[in-house]
């Protein structure tokens, strides 16, 4: 299996009901801090199943939500079928958006699973669809340095704090024997240092620069912000 066929999947990347719902909380309330303007066009890319969507869509004008996996597009189809300012994408889909027209992008714990060259055809693709001036968020970014260990780490801490610690300990012990792990031992993840990161948005077209928090829990993973620039 590839990671393609794991997103596809039925994967439990979370430790629990509550684990994702505090997640996709916190992300939600993380986006729509970043939404300013009510006109504005957002689209999340790789947003996974995106469940609290709804309350990021309260805070702008229109919602692209865009998921390669065609398992999670269906139940993202189905939540918010009713909603009319959120559209469900695929990848290609998004593609077939017209150029300059979007305001803010996010793009949070994605790049870890594409190749460096993935990356760089994702960002070059991202670019051509924001308005000039518009910003980019890409959150998550993994450098050489951190270890799972850390990420187990923080992982803990999260579930310490939101009352599912002896879960998230579970959960941890389950992924010793999973999917995720096998696939993580066989392709790795891709890990890019804040320098290299920084000087690729640069040749990309934006002008970039890491912020001091990440996206989510884990704070030892990086969020670059980068604003359309040429
Ligand atoms: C770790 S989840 C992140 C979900 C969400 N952004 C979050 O932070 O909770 C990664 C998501 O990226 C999607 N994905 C993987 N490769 C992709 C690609 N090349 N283009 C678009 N989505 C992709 C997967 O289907 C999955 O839903």
């Amino acid at each position: 299996m590839n990671w393609q066929g794991f997103w596809d999947g039925d994967h439990p990347i979370y430790v629990n009901a509550r684990h994702r719902q505090i997640h996709d909380e916190t992300l939600a309330h993380e986006i729509s801090a970043e939404i300013k303007k009510p006109d504005m066009i957002v689209l999340d890319y790789a947003c996974g199943e995106a469940t609290e969507a709804h309350r990021v869509a309260e805070k702008c004008a229109t919602l692209f939500l865009s998921d390669g996996a065609a398992t999670v597009r269906e139940k993202l189809n189905k939540r918010y079928q009713t909603n009319n300012k959120i559209i469900v994408q695929s990848p290609e889909d998004t593609a077939q958006v017209m150029d300059g027209t979007i305001d803010l992008i996010i793009v949070n714990s994605l790049l870890q699973y594409l190749t460096r060259d993935e990356t760089k055809k994702v960002l070059a693709d991202l670019h051509k669809k924001l308005k000039p001036e518009g910003c980019l968020l890409i959150g998550d970014v993994i450098a050489p340095d951190v270890s799972a260990l850390t990420d187990a780490n923080a992982l803990l801490w999260f579930g310490f704090m939101h009352g599912f610690f002896f879960a998230a300990l579970g959960g941890l012990f389950r992924t010793l024997f999973s999917d995720y792990r096998k696939i993580r031992g066989a392709l790795g993840l891709t890990t890019w240092r804040e320098d290299e990161f920084l000087s690729l948005l640069a040749q990309t077209g934006f002008k970039a620069q890491r912020r001091k928090k990440n996206f989510g829990h884990n704070q030892a993973r990086m969020t670059f912000e980068a604003i359309k620039s040429f």
